[in-house]
């Protein structure tokens, strides 16, 4: 896919992962429209950007609601039809189920699954149109490997991994493409709290959100159907396919370790 002719639409852009995939996917010369919800973080980034000589277009969107995901599409598609349009916005809710909020867990559904689907659904004519066109989910080695402690995000990718899986095969034939993302631990303001402290403590394998974004262009540039990060991740992940049993197993001591280090998580005393 030619990336120097594209116009990308990227939601999440002022978050970790967003943010540095706005700047790698000017690099390699495309027009970007930013959305997110954090204005003084999108101007800054688009002034960044335009000083570099990309176009960039600012859409600033709450996605927490359908109507504001309607918003989005039609402002996306006021000024033409994006050639690739990447889903990274997403929120993270770490703790005991019976220790999370009922709203929080509705604010996952609708930001991580609900957002994408709709947003998908409203861009979906305009894209057929072309006949070309490529839609990028940003989703996490959780949608392959459910987490103890992190059950609704898990869930919430799982989600949307099933969403990309067959929205693939849908369109097989259409000309328009799916690219399935999973990252493991990147240093982003979403792990901010005891996800960051739990992660430092157990020595889990952490990447930047620099080299995150330049292998997910790479995978959209190469119209890659998928893309996981991390070997022993991978593996994990095949394991859990064939063995969930020995997955269990594996993580027994490590949710109990979570627990420790985060007693308020855990609905334990402290
Ligand atoms: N960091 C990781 O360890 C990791 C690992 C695997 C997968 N991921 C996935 O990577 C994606 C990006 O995460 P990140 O690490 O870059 O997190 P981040 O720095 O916290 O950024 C999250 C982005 O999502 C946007 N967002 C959240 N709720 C929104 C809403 N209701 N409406 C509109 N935008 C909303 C935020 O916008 P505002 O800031 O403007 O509110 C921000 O741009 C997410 O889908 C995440 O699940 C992250």
């Amino acid at each position: 896919m030619n990336l120097s002719t594209s116009t990308v639409l990227l939601t999440g852009a002022s978050g970790g992962i967003g943010q540095a995939l706005a700047r790698e996917f000017a690099a390699r010369g495309a027009r970007l429209l930013l959305s997110g919800r954090d204005t003084a973080k999108l101007a800054t980034l688009s002034a960044e950007l335009r000083g570099l000589g990309t176009e960039v277009s600012v859409l600033a969107a709450d996605l927490s609601s359908a109507e504001g995901v309607a918003r989005l599409a039609h402002a996306a598609l006021s000024g033409g039809v994006p050639d690739i349009v990447v889903h990274c916005a997403g929120a993270l809710s770490f703790g005991r189920l019976d220790a999370v909020p009922a709203e929080e867990i509705a604010r996952l559904w609708q930001t991580n699954v609900i957002a994408p689907s709709l947003l998908t659904r409203a861009l979906l004519p305009a894209l057929r149109k072309t006949g070309r066109g490529r839609f990028v989910f940003v989703g996490s080695i959780f949608g392959s490997l459910a987490f103890p402690m992190y059950a609704t995000y898990s869930a919430t990718k799982f989600a949307l991994r099933g969403f990309a899986e067959a929205l693939r095969r849908e369109l097989d034939g259409s000309g328009i493409g799916v690219t399935y993302v999973a990252p493991r631990y990147t240093r982003t303001a979403l792990n901010d709290g005891a996800p960051a402290r739990i992660a430092s403590a157990l020595a889990m394998q952490q990447d930047e959100p620099a080299l995150v974004a330049a292998r997910i262009v790479d995978a959209v540039a190469r119209e890659r159907r998928e893309l996981y990060f991390g070997f022993g991740e991978r593996l994990f992940v095949k394991l859990n396919a064939w063995f969930p049993w020995l997955v269990d197993r594996g993580l027994r001591a490590q949710t109990r370790r979570m627990q420790e280090l985060e007693p308020a998580a855990a609905g334990l005393p402290h």
